[in-house]
């Protein structure tokens, strides 16, 4: 573009990109799919209850506000601290890996572009690690 012409492009949210609440309720289902099915995730589909409802929709509602769309989880469930609702599980490498293998596999099932989709796992990937880092009192 030069200088002399106007950009007239909107500037939309990640929450937007991602379809808001109906497309973060499919990556959301998707994502669970995966982790009943996957055998490398067995281990975190076992930290979860055997009904996934709440888990979902907990899941759904904090993707919502992280992505710049309506603060769901904060309304429905108060305020969290994504480390520290973590700490009673045992989260090391292979978790945080089986945990971002689901949600790899689950936008690859989005009618996302490859550039939203790269930029979801490189953002979450930053709050898995976190998880990580502080269970083994790395912080
Ligand atoms: C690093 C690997 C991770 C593992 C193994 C993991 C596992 C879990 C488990 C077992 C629960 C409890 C589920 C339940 O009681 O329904 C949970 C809750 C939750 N997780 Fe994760 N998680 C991980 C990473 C993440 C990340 C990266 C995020 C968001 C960026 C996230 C968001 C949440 C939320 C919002 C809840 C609900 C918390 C609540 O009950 O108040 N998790 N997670």
């Amino acid at each position: 573009m030069t200088d002399n012409e106007q950009d007239n492009r909107v500037e939309i949210t990640p929450y937007q990109a991602a379809g808001g609440l109906e497309g973060l309720t499919k990556l959301v289902d998707e994502f669970y799919a995966q982790m009943d099915t996957l055998p490398e995730a067995q281990t975190i589909r076992n930290m979860h209850p055997k009904d996934l409802s709440t888990s979902r929709k907990k899941l759904t509602y904090f993707l919502s506000g992280w992505l710049s769309g309506p603060a769901l989880f904060q309304q429905h469930y108060g305020p969290i601290n994504i480390p520290g609702v973590h700490k009673r599980f045992p989260i090391g490498y292979e978790e945080r890996d089986a945990w971002l293998l689901c949600m790899q596999r689950a936008l690859a099932a989005q009618p996302y572009s490859d550039e939203l989709k790269n930029y979801l796992l490189t953002s979450l990937s930053i709050p898995a690690e976190r998880i990580r880092q502080v269970n083994a009192g790395e912080f």
